[in-house]
């Protein structure tokens, strides 16, 4: 998962198989930061051998720009490895980058022991407007893998994001865990992923709400892969905000995830995070049941959450519970646990 870094955004994407392009070629820093990263990933491989395995984990963040030289995030979707690389100055010229690029991803390939086939390369840019969740490819390599007993679709080749955020792994347990008997809300539900996991913890109903019908299909797919089907589960494609402004329902545990900025062709209007989080949560408050629970977060670095917004509810930032321990930056995101009074 690489949303947050960089404030995420639009990239492109490409499978890289081994370029040889005209006037490349490796120089001996590129050998040696070959050789830093093959290092690093070895003692990350070593140090996470047993922590995935004992806890069933097979999605994980492996390397997270240790080495400022190398600007990579490495994640393994089991048996797959999804590279990203963040734009940072060099001094390489195109073709010489193709080839380093080449070089640290069969580098990774070699010491994780994966199929050089199954190594999935992005390029990540610092955002530029608004737009996010851009399609980058259309080659639909797309893989189900599991996590905490449940199945969800990844597709590695095609979007800048895979479909499963691995920086959210333990709040999605937190709301398997709480979601017993609840009506489940999950607004800027993407893939529905927390969506799963309710419907796992004995939600009676829960709704997906989504501006792109793309990943509100992609969500009723994870849900059909876990087998929840039926009306109780809805799926709704609106925005966040218009959805709890308009809504009459109760919920009684909600998830609250939404990008920093995003447009909308549909509404004409633009989401920013900082401007309309408190708006969105009264809101959302007044739909909750007394006691009722949203888990809040964001990705934004520069968030400012000013508790005195939520009237009649109380929040606790709970973010160093929430962040997993294969994350290095331990700001990946901030969650916060509101109950409504
Ligand atoms: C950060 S992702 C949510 C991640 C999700 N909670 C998870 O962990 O899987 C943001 C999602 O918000 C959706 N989105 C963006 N702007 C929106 C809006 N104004 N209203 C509703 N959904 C929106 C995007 O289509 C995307 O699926």
């Amino acid at each position: 998962m690489l949303r947050g870094e960089g404030d995420s955004g639009a990239g492109h994407a490409s499978r890289r198989a081994v370029v040889q392009p005209a006037f490349g070629g490796l120089s001996a820093k590129a050998r040696e930061q070959a050789q830093l990263f093959e290092r690093r990933l070895v003692k990350r491989a070593r140090h996470l051998r047993r922590w995935p395995t004992r806890q069933g984990i097979t999605c994980f963040r492996l390397y997270e720009r240790d080495i400022p030289e190398i600007p990579l995030v490495v994640d393994r979707y089991e048996d797959c490895l999804h590279i990203a690389e963040f734009d940072r100055p060099h001094e390489r010229t195109v073709a010489e980058h193709a080839d380093w690029l080449d070089l640290m991803a069969r580098t990774a390939a070699r010491v994780l022991d994966v199929d050089p086939k199954r190594v999935f390369f992005k390029r990540r840019q610092r955002q530029r407007g608004t737009s996010q969740y851009e399609r980058v490819g259309d080659q639909g390599r797309t893989f189900v893998v599991g996590e905490g007993g449940l199945r969800f679709e990844v597709n590695l080749s095609d979007y800048v994001d895979t479909g499963l955020f691995l920086d959210h792994r333990i709040t999605r347990s937190m709301v398997r865990d709480a979601a017993a008997g609840k009506r489940f809300l999950n607004l800027f539900g993407y893939t529905g992923s927390f969506t799963v996991y309710a419907a796992a913890g004995g939600a009676v109903s829960t709704t997906t709400v989504d501006l792109s019908n793309t990943y509100l299909d992609w969500a009723r797919h994870n849900m059909g892969l876990n087998e929840f089907a039926g009306p109780e589960h809805r799926f709704v494609r609106d925005d966040g905000l218009s959805f709890v402004e308009s809504c009459r329902d109760t919920f009684d545990l909600a998830v609250v995830d939404p990008p920093t900025f995003s447009n909308s062709k549909r509404t004409e209007q633009y989401w920013d995070i900082q401007r309309d989080y408190s708006a969105l949560l009264r809101a959302l408050l007044s739909r909750m049941s007394p006691g009722g629970v949203v888990y809040f977060s964001t990705n934004f670095r520069r968030f400012k959450f000013d508790p005195a917004v939520l009237q009649g509810a109380t929040a606790r930032e709970i973010s160093r519970q929430t962040v997993p321990p294969d994350f290095r930056n331990q700001r990946i995101h901030r969650c916060w646990r509101i109950v409504r009074g």
